[in-house]
């Protein structure tokens, strides 16, 4: 058994990546941001809780569950049986609008998860449910904090941003980070990457896009009006601190590509001016997968996590937040937010 315990909500292609790099990184920590965060390796973390609505995942082992359809997250590596089966929990909005032509909803009966989350013994809810769940987003939170438990947001709904929510995590004195996900090197962290160094090097920047294609259930999703308007705002933000107020950007997902299953396909484009008004024009891709691009992040994230609970740090994660979200509580460029991970776990910021 490892030594942070946490549960997964939601076993879809992040979750499969999430579970696989635990096993994967073992030994060979090459292609990770942190091998050791606080003293913990990626094979500390266990999931001893798993919770879907899919019946094609409910009531199967973990290791078979995260590569049952509609997943479409690769085999990186062998997965024993873990152990720990998938639970039914409740439906509320996971499976509202287009998400209902890919869900399959499991009839039984779900389970009181707050109980089930104490039995368990889990520390630290990693909440993975399809952008623009929001009552179900909330709902798992408030299981969390019921449950004495952490609250890692990847959705783009608010729960991190949310001063009720954050009340709630601080009252209880435990940690909460959020909000949407940032992966380790997708389409939002180079995007600001590039910005940053056009930025530092006198470029001004007029507009820019970011336009994504994937083949996933979430790239599916996002098609559907307002889960689009969700995820739009939230990286449009993230860019648009880096850019004058007047600059025009664009972003989020353009398009689903059935046979693109997990690989993402993000095209950039900036343009600019530098010295004498001379025009700067950056016209690029880039090509990743998508869940362990999310997991390459989560590592960390829930590392930290439970080092904020080891030093019985409550409340917003300012730094975790800042380091691994598109949307935290504060903003900051990548160098600064990633110094301020790593002082953070280091002991020496407080949150
Ligand atoms: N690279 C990444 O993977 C990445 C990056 C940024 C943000 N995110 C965010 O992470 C989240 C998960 O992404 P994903 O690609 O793994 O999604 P996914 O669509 O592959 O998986 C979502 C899972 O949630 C399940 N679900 C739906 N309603 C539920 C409910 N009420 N209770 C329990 N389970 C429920 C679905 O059956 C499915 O298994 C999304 O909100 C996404 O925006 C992911």
């Amino acid at each position: 058994m490892g030594k942070i315990k946490i549960a997964v909500v939601g076993v879809g292609n992040c979750s499969s990546a999430l579970v696989q790099s635990t096993l994967y990184h073992k030994e060979n920590h090459s292609g990770l941001i942190h091998p050791v965060v606080g003293g913990y390796s990626p094979s500390d973390i266990s999931v001893v809780a798993a919770f879907d609505i899919d019946s094609r995942k409910v009531g199967r082992d973990l290791s078979n569950a995260i590569f049952a359809a509609p997943n479409v997250a690769q085999k990186f590596c062998g997965v024993p049986e873990l152990g720990t089966v998938v639970v039914k929990g409740p439906v509320l909005d996971g499976a509202d609008g287009v998400l209902k032509e890919l869900i399959k909803v499991d009839q039984s009966k779900e389970v009181d998860v707050t109980e089930y989350l104490t039995r368990a013994g889990c520390e630290i809810v990693v909440c993975l449910l399809p952008t623009g769940c929001t009552k179900a987003a909330e709902y798992y939170a408030s299981c969390a904090a019921e449950a004495g438990c952490a609250f890692v947001n990847c959705t783009p709904s608010r729960i991190a941003c949310d001063e009720r929510w954050v009340d709630t995590f601080e009252g209880k004195s435990l940690p909460l980070v959020g909000d949407d996900l940032m992966s380790q090197i997708g389409g939002t962290a180079f995007h600001m990457g590039l910005l940053d160094l056009l930025k530092q090097r006198g470029v001004r920047i007029d507009n820019t896009y970011q336009l994504d294609i994937g083949g996933s259930m979430e790239a599916f999703g996002v098609l559907e009006d307002f889960r689009r308007e969700s995820k739009r705002k939230v990286k449009a933000d993230a860019i648009k601190q880096f850019l004058p107020a007047e600059s025009e950007v664009a972003t989020g997902t353009s398009d689903f590509v059935e046979f693109m299953k997990d690989r993402r396909t993000s095209y950039f484009y900036i343009e600019g001016n530098a010295a004498l008004g001379s025009d700067v024009v950056i016209d690029i891709y880039l090509r990743t997968v998508d869940s362990s691009n999310g997991a390459g992040a989560l590592l960390d994230i829930i590392r930290a996590v439970k080092v904020a609970l080891d030093r019985r740090v409550g409340g917003p994660l300012i730094s975790v937040s800042a380091y691994g979200f598109k949307s935290p509580p504060v903003c900051a460029p990548l160098q600064e937010s990633q110094r301020w991970f790593d002082e953070f776990v280091a002991g020496a910021r407080s949150i």
